[in-house]
C-alpha cells in the first residue's frame, strides 16, 4: 500500500516557460479539490534546500493563469546535483512534512527528481515545462506553443524590413539541442530556409538554395537558424559567409533570445497546463510515482521519468519536406 499523501509540494525548475503559472494554479486547485495541503517551493531545488516553502490555497493562485514566467521563480541548482544538497532538501521536506512532489520543468529537472526519489522514496510526478519541446513522451511541452506564436509574430515584423530593403535576414531562435521551434515557426512564418540541429543541410546547399530563390525572382529572404544548429558557424559567421559568397545580398542578423520565453501563455498552453496539473496530483493520490504527465494525440498520458529523460522527441520529417517545398 503506498503511503497516503497529506501535503504536496510543487516547484518550477530550469528555464521558465509560459504556462508554468497555469500549471501551478492547476496543481494548487486540484489539491484544494481533494482537501490536501499544497506548498509552493520557491526557486526550484534551491528553495527546497533552503526550506523556502509557502502554503498555497485556491485563492493564492488567482489571476495567474494569464501570466508568463513562474510566480514560484526558477533556478538551475548546482547544490542539488550533490548528495549533500539533496540530503539537505530531504531534511527540509521532512521538517515541513511534505510527502510528495510535482516538478514542473525540463529533462534536467526530471533527472534531479528521479535521483531524489531513488535516494529518499518521496513520490514525484513531472510536468514538462520548456519552450524547446524536446521531451520524450509528450507531443507538446508547456510554453512551446506560446513561443512559436511569439517567434512567428516577430518574424512577420522582420519580414517587413527584409522586403522593404531587399535584404537577407538570419533569425536565430532558441533550441539548445532541438529544432522544434525553428522548424515549426519557420514554416509558420514562411522562412526560405530552416537550419536545425537534427538535419545538417550543409553550407553549399544553403547557398545553392538561396541562389535558386534569387534567380527565381525573390528579392528578400528569411533564414531561421536554431540556436543549437551544427553547421559549424554561429549565426553571425553564417551571415558573413553567405554575404561573401552572394554579394548581391545585404545580410542582417536578429537573435531573438529570451523574448521567446516570456509573455502571456497561449490558450493552448493554459488548457494543457490545467489538464496536466490535475492528472499529476491525481496520479500522486493514486499512489503513482516517477512518472511524467504528457499529451499524446490530444490525450493526457504518462511515461516513466526515466524514458522522458533518456528518450528523444523526433523532429517531423514530413514537416521538413513541406518546408522544402514551401521555400522555393
Ligand atoms: O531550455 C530552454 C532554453 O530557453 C533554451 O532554448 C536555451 O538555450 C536556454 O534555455 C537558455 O538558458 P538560460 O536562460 O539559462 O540562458
Amino acid at each position: 500500500m503506498p503511503k497516503k499523501i497529506f501535503k504536496l509540494g510543487v516547484l518550477t525548475s530550469g528555464g521558465d516557460a509560459p504556462g508554468m503559472n497555469a500549471a501551478i494554479r492547476s496543481v494548487v486547485r486540484t489539491c484544494s479539490h481533494y482537501n490536501i495541503e499544497c506548498y509552493g517551493i520557491y526557486r526550484g531545488y534551491e528553495g527546497m534546500i533552503e526550506g523556502d516553502f509557502k502554503l498555497m490555497e485556491a485563492r493564492s493562485v488567482s489571476n495567474i493563469i494569464n501570466r508568463g514566467g513562474t510566480i514560484l521563480k526558477s533556478a538551475r541548482s548546482q547544490e542539488f546535483r550533490t548528495p549533500v544538497g539533496r540530503k539537505k532538501a530531504f531534511d527540509k521536506l521532512q521538517e515541513a512534512e511534505i510527502d510528495a512532489l510535482v516538478v514542473i520543468g525540463g529533462d534536467g529537472s526530471f533527472t534531479g527528481a528521479k535521483i531524489f526519489n531513488e535516494e529518499f522514496g518521496i513520490p514525484v510526478i513531472g510536468i514538462p515545462g520548456t519552450i524547446d519541446n524536446d521531451i520524450y513522451g509528450t507531443d507538446y511541452t508547456l510554453g512551446y506553443d506560446t513561443a512559436l506564436n511569439t517567434v512567428v509574430e516577430v518574424i512577420d515584423k522582420i519580414r517587413d524590413t527584409a522586403s522593404s530593403h531587399n535584404r537577407l535576414f538570419f533569425v536565430e531562435v532558441m533550441g539548445r539541442d532541438a529544432g522544434f521551434i525553428a522548424l515549426n515557426a519557420g514554416v509558420g512564418a514562411g522562412a526560405e530556409e530552416i537550419l536545425i540541429p537534427e538535419e545538417d543541410l550543409g553550407l553549399d546547399r544553403l547557398l545553392e538554395s538561396l541562389q535558386r530563390s534569387k534567380r527565381s525572382g525573390k528579392a528578400s529572404s528569411i533564414v531561421v537558424v536554431a540556436e543549437g544548429d551544427k553547421n559549424g558557424k554561429n549565426v553571425f559567421e553564417l551571415a558573413k559567409y553567405v554575404e561573401q559568397n552572394m554579394p548581391e545580398y545585404e545580410a542582417r542578423v536578429s537573435v531573438l533570445g529570451h523574448m521567446q520565453r516570456g509573455g502571456s501563455p497561449s490558450c493552448f498552453d493554459r488548457v494543457l497546463a490545467s489538464r496536466m496539473g490535475v492528472r499529476a496530483v491525481e496520479l500522486l493520490l493514486d499512489g503513482h510515482s516517477n512518472l511524467m504527465v504528457g499529451m499524446k494525440n490530444n490525450k493526457i498520458e504518462t511515461v516513466s521519468l526515466e524514458k522522458a529523460i533518456k528518450g528523444s522527441n523526433h523532429i517531423d520529417k514530413e514537416l521538413i519536406r513541406v518546408s522544402g517545398i514551401m521555400g522555393v
